[in-house]
This record gives structure tokens, sequence and C-alpha cells, in this order.
């Protein structure tokens, strides 16, 4: 069984690819630098459209079918948006949203043809909530939870399974992204271990579930991702009524 986890060199890739080797699997490790764990190690960046296509056609050359697909590689600009380098905010579009979708979509139709798989996207909880001075960022993991959602119903009736992972804050270097500097860290005293995601994963590949939490230490996120969703729901049937 072939593992391809991508953004593979440190925090939650590099947790994943542990686990995913540790459960048998053979396991391709992506990144810009040079991964430290994997069978195979491929330097590449995901917003590059040319190289992602070319690696998932040496990949599928060389082993035939791509199990698993894990898209984790992203980073976070922080600031307001009215300071935000828009260069860092395009490369983190590319990075966060493209390189999933052109990871999608070159692996996905062996998947079809061979009707089975799974794609997990790492999203965060700042998919359901945007997080003040990560606005930008928060809106390409809204984009990729909305793509993992139809995909999960589109890809129903061929066998494959499509699911995101939904994490809070986790000890990772996330935050050694340059915009980070000088900012008072609030977050990682409730911040859990990047093991966590990685089992999050393997439940993802097991189950096929379309939604997977993976709460901070405070263990209150699911509660406001409900009370979010109810929220919403309250709103998008108000509006419905009135401007639908
Ligand atoms: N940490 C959190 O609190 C948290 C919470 C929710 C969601 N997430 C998500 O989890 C994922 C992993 O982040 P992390 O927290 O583990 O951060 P991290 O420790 O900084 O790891 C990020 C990984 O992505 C790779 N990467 C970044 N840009 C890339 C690109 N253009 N092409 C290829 N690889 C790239 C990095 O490797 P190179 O630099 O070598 O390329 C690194 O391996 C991200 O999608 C992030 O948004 C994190």
């Amino acid at each position: 069984m072939l593992a391809v986890v991508t953004g593979a060199s440190k925090g939650i890739g590099k947790a994943t690819a542990i686990k995913l080797k540790d459960l048998g699997y053979t396991v391709v490790a992506i990144s810009r630098s040079s991964p430290e764990v994997g069978d195979e190690k491929i330097q590449v960046d995901v917003s590059n459209k040319e190289d992602v296509f070319k690696t998932v056609n040496y990949l599928i050359t060389k082993f035939g079918f791509i199990d698993v697909l894990v898209n984790n590689a992203g980073f976070g600009v922080y600031g307001s948006f009215l300071e935000t380098d828009l260069n860092e905010e395009e490369y983190m579009i590319k990075t966060n949203l493209l390189g999933p979708i052109y990871f999608m979509k070159a692996v996905l139709p062996y998947m079809v043809k061979e009707r089975k798989g799974s794609i997990v996207n790492i999203i965060s909880e700042a998919a359901y909530v945007s997080s003040p001075k990560l606005l930008v960022y928060s809106a390409t993991k809204a984009a990729l939870a909305h793509i993992t959602n139809g995909l999960w119903a589109e890809m129903r009736k061929y066998g494959v399974k499509v699911s995101g992972i939904y994490p809070g804050p986790v000890k990772t270097n996330f935050t050694s992204h340059p915009s980070f500097k000088g900012v008072k860290d609030s977050f990682s005293k409730f911040a859990v271990e990047p093991e966590k995601v990685a089992n999050a994963v393997v439940k993802a590949i097991k189950t096929g579930k379309r939604e997977i939490y993976v709460p901070s230490k405070l263990a209150l996120d699911p509660y406001f991702l409900k009370l979010s969703y109810i929220m919403q729901s309250i709103t998008y049937r108000v509006i419905g009524k009135y401007f639908g």
C-alpha cells in the first residue's frame, strides 16, 4: 500500500509519515526541503502545477497505484488584512488550496478507475471560524473544506474515500513563518501533539468520515464548531427567506 504525504519534512506531515510507515505503508514524503522520513523522499513545491503532475506520473509509473494521498503541506501568513504582504498571501493560496487541487486532479482518475483509495485533506478549525489576523489563511482552509465536502459526495459512488481533518492548535513549526515574528504566543498552551492529527488521518483512511475534528487541550472546540454550524444554519435560513 502506497501513501503520499505532502509537507512531510516537519510537524503534522512528518508525524503522519512516521505513523503510516509504522502501519506498514510504503510512504512517499514530499516537501520543498529534503524530508527525513519516508521510503521515497521527493523535493517538490506543491504550488507548482507542472511539478505536481510530473511527480504523480513518476509515482504511478514506479508503483502502479497511490492508495492514500494526504494533502498536508501548508502555512499561514499572520497580520491584519491591511498589513499582510499580498505576494506572500498569493503564494499561500497556491500552496494551501491549489496544491491540494493539483494533487487531487492528478491522483483521482487512477482511484476512480480502480474504485478504491483515500484522500485526506488537513484543513483547520479556521475553516469554520475565521481567525483574526489569519483571514486569508482561514479562507484557503474554508475553500478546501468546501471542495473536500463536495468531493466526498461525488466520490461515494466510485468507492473513493474523501475526508477533511480539522485540527485546533498543534505543536509544530507553524508559527515559524516570518509574519509571526514578535507575536505573543497565546495558543501553544492549548496545542496538542502532531501525533493526534496523525491518528485522525489513520481514522480517516479507515472510515472515510467526511469531517474529523482534533480539538485543542481545552476540548471545547467541537461545541463551538457545532454552535457555529447552528448559527450559520439560522443565518442561511433567514437569508434564504428574504433574499433567496
Ligand atoms: N499547527 C497548527 O496549529 C495547525 C492547525 C490546523 C491546521 N494546520 C495545518 O496543518 C498543515 C501542516 O502544518 P504544520 O502545523 O505541521 O506546520 P509545519 O510544521 O510548518 O509544517 C509544514 C509542512 O509543509 C511543508 N510545506 C510548506 N509549504 C510547502 C510547499 N509550497 N510545497 C511543499 N511543501 C510545503 C513544509 O516543508 P518545507 O518547508 O520543507 O517545504 C512542512 O513540511 C498545514 O496545512 C496547516 O495549515 C496546522
